[in-house]
């Protein structure tokens, strides 16, 4: 579902069924709203949420019949590669569940706000995969290099506190209000310099990229 309101789009991940898992529709569906937004100039900030749940990781039950072509074409980097690169300012807004390939779109987000009742890790090693759309490199950015083996060799899944205590996200609020936190940082986005956020987010990323 995606909203377009004061300079803010809103991407929201809707497979209540399933916890919003990640199938190939969904992340078609988000490639091209994510296209569309990177072209467009009234948009000055990202969220990305989902409601209840972020999302519970890609789904299973579409993986587990894939031969070696369709897991190829399954795969999600393409689309949140896109994400990580938008110029804009992006946040991840988290209620529920963000596992796996949900807590790696998480990830490609600039920040994070995720409520108390948020439960986020990667558990693909349990499942005999591994975290293949970017986790295996921004999660030691964000979390060092210890507490990201950690996390996906592991495949713990970490409650909120947790996640904000090893700085996984930025912010923990109350239940149901993940959302409307992202709203009013976001707002900040949009009152602010555009050029001085995408300068400062790109050099930041230039930087960590070059490891100077
Ligand atoms: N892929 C496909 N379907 C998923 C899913 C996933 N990653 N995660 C949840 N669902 C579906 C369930 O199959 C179920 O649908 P169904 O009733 O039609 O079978 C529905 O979402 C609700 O899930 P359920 O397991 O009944 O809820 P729960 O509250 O008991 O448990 C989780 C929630 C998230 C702990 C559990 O669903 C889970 O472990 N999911 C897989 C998480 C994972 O390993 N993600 C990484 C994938 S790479």
């Amino acid at each position: 579902i995606v909203e377009k309101r004061n300079g803010i789009a809103t991407l929201k991940l809707h497979r209540p069924d399933a916890m919003n898992a990640l199938n190939q529709q969904l992340v078609e569906e988000l490639d091209y709203h994510v296209e569309a937004i990177g072209k467009d100039q009234e948009i000055r900030a990202v969220i990305l949420t989902g409601e209840k749940n972020f999302a519970a990781g890609a789904d299973i039950k579409a993986m587990v019949d894939l031969d070696v072509r369709g897991a190829e074409t399954f795969a999600f980097s393409h689309t949140f590669k896109k994400i990580y690169n938008l110029e804009i300012p992006t946040i991840a807004a988290i209620e529920g569940y963000a596992l796996g390939g949900g807590l790696e779109l998480a990830v490609t987000c600039d920040l994070r706000i995720a409520s108390s009742n948020a439960k986020l890790g990667f558990p693909e090693t349990g499942l005999g995969i591994m975290p293949g759309a970017g986790g295996t490199i921004l999660a030691p950015m964000l979390l060092g290099v210890s507490k990201a083996m950690e996390m996906i060799l592991l495949g713990s899944i970490v409650g909120a506190d947790e996640a904000y205590r090893i700085g996984l996200i930025n912010k923990m609020v109350e239940p149901g209000q993940a959302y409307s936190e992202a709203v009013n940082w976001a707002n900040k986005f949009v009152d602010g310099a555009p050029v001085a956020l995408q300068m400062a987010k790109k050099t930041i990323r230039r930087g960590l990229e070059s490891g100077s």
